[in-house]
């Protein structure tokens, strides 16, 4: 190692630039504020903290406006479906079948049957099946020469006032209108006219002989049919008609969807719907200002279970699925149905025009929805309604055509495929129904 003691080689010396120019060093301390720096610090936390305070004052009478069920509820049918077919069909049970082929006033193209094929338990569910009627009487009976009475027919059961001798029927004198009993219970094939037997069969269940609430709560858990021009529903009628017949005393639809896929331009079962039914004539009904639905983005109701839910008083009713966030209708009964139908003052009742009065003039903004309404629960097909508009999706019937359901059947190869092969995916499938009534 080499050093060399006592010579220092000499430091070059570094001048600090910045004690050159005291003027350029920054003093903070010494320097007046800005008052516009000030202002907007705190107009910037004021806002966001206003902001914050709006919103949660917001959420709180948010949530605070939500219309809640006022009372008790009080256990009128829960229904798991733990046992078997003719237990939950059985004699008293809970659930009445309505066997009919008239369409039920929609022109629906199945035929409702009794028949465990249509209806039945298995593992703990409900199923409601439609199959073709062609397996039962063969297809060319379906299309021609015979004729199908339903020895079961419920028509006399669920229309009891019309009947010869019943109370009601003697009192005002309304006779048995025949030509409704056999449209509803009978159907004849003629290639000729073009009338066909119901070429599905499929189920209409209610609750109309064992349950029914005033004000409360339904739930019904179940996953829905899959297959084109499939019409499942859950939903309610009065028992009574308190207000005369249809749509006078009101209907409650807490779910209807259409198995078509997602595709279908007209909704299908990636939607469902919830609505009421209410109007002083049957073609004024103002369904149309009390509706709505709720739609899955990246699935279907087909998929897998959900919940249906109405939530009922004398001040709201409310519809959703699975929760109150994703509601198909809150309506508040604020205004009377009569002023909310907007109807017009003078109408065209068949041919006599008539000057339009409140039927509901002596109620409360809750009438005609507050009398005793029963559930049913039914899997139709078709229909000349509305329900499936003409034009959308293929749809192999015109509403108008007095051809529809035979064109209908024509059209199964179309159809029949999309209702896979296993019973399951076309079926209705229902895991438990309960109803509470307000107490
Ligand atoms: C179920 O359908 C088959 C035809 O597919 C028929 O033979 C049978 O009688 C039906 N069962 C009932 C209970 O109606
Ligand atoms: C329904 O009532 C009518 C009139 O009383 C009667 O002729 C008919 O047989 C009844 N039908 C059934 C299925 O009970
Ligand atoms: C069977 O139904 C047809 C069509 O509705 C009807 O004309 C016929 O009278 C019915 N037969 C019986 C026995 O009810
Ligand atoms: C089929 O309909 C035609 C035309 O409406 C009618 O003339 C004929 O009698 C009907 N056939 C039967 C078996 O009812
Ligand atoms: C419906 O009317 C009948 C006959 O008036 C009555 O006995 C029954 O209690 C009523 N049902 C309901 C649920 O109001
Ligand atoms: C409309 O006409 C039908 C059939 O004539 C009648 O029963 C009903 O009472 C009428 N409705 C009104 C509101 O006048
Ligand atoms: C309303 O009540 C009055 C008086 O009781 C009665 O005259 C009228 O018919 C009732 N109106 C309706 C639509 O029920």
């Amino acid at each position: 190692m080499s050093n060399t003691p006592g010579v220092l080689k000499k430091a070059k010396r570094l001048r600090s630039t910045l004690l050159e120019d005291p003027s350029t060093i920054d003093k903070p301390w010494v320097a007046v504020k800005d008052p516009f720096l000030r202002i907007s610090y705190w107009l910037t936390w004021g806002i966001a903290f206003l902001g914050i305070a709006g919103s949660a004052i917001r959420c709180y009478f948010g949530y605070k406006s939500v219309l809640m069920l006022d009372g008790n509820l009080c256990p009128v049918l829960d229904e798991e479906f733990n046992t078997d077919t003719d237990t939950v069909f059985g004699t008293n049970s809970n659930w009445f079948r309505e066997v009919e082929l008239g369409g039920y006033g929609n022109g629906e193209f199945e035929m409702t049957t009794s028949s465990s094929n249509n209806s039945y338990v298995q593992n703990g569910y409900l199923y409601l099946t439609p199959t073709l009627t062609a397996d039962e009487i063969g297809q060319s009976n379906v299309m021609n020469g015979y004729t199908y009475n339903l020895t079961d027919c419920t028509y006399n059961v669920t229309n009891p006032a019309t009947l010869p001798g019943s109370s009601t029927a003697s009192a005002t004198g309304t006779t048995f209108d025949a030509t409704a009993y056999y449209q509803s219970c009978g159907a004849v094939s003629n290639s000729t006219s073009g009338t066909i037997i119901n070429p599905v069969q499929s189920a209409r269940i209610s609750t109309r002989n064992s349950a029914s609430i005033r004000y409360g709560k339904v739930e019904v858990r179940a996953k829905l049919p899959r297959g084109d021009w499939l019409w499942p529903a859950i939903w309610m009628l009065p028992v009574n008609n308190t207000y005369g017949a249809w749509p006078l005393s009101g209907e409650i639809d807490i779910m209807e969807s259409r198995g078509n896929g997602r595709t279908y331009p007209g909704q299908g079962i990636n939607y469902v719907r919830g609505s009421l039914n209410w109007g002083p004539l049957p073609f004024l009904n103002a369904v149309a200002k009390t509706f709505g639905w709720w739609t899955q983005r990246r699935t279907d109701y087909g998929e897998g279970f959900h919940t249906y839910t109405l939530e009922w008083d004398s001040s709201f009713l409310r519809i959703y699925t699975d929760s109150r966030l994703n509601y198909m209708l809150d309506l508040n009964f604020n205004e009377p149905f009569f002023s909310r139908g907007d109807f017009p003052t003078v109408v065209e009742n068949g041919t006599a025009p008539i000057v339009l009065t409140n039927p509901w003039v002596n109620g409360t903004n809750a009438t005609p929805f507050d009398q005793p309404f029963y559930l049913i629960i039914n899997l139709a097909v078709g229909s000349t309604n509305g329900w499936f508009p003409d034009n959308m999706g293929d749809k192999p019937w015109l509403d108008g055509s007095s051809d529809a359901m035979k064109n209908f059947a024509l059209a199964q190869d179309q159809w029949y495929p999309t209702w896979g092969s296993d019973g399951e995916e076309k079926s209705l499938v229902v895991d438990y129904v309960k109803m509470w009534q307000l107490c």
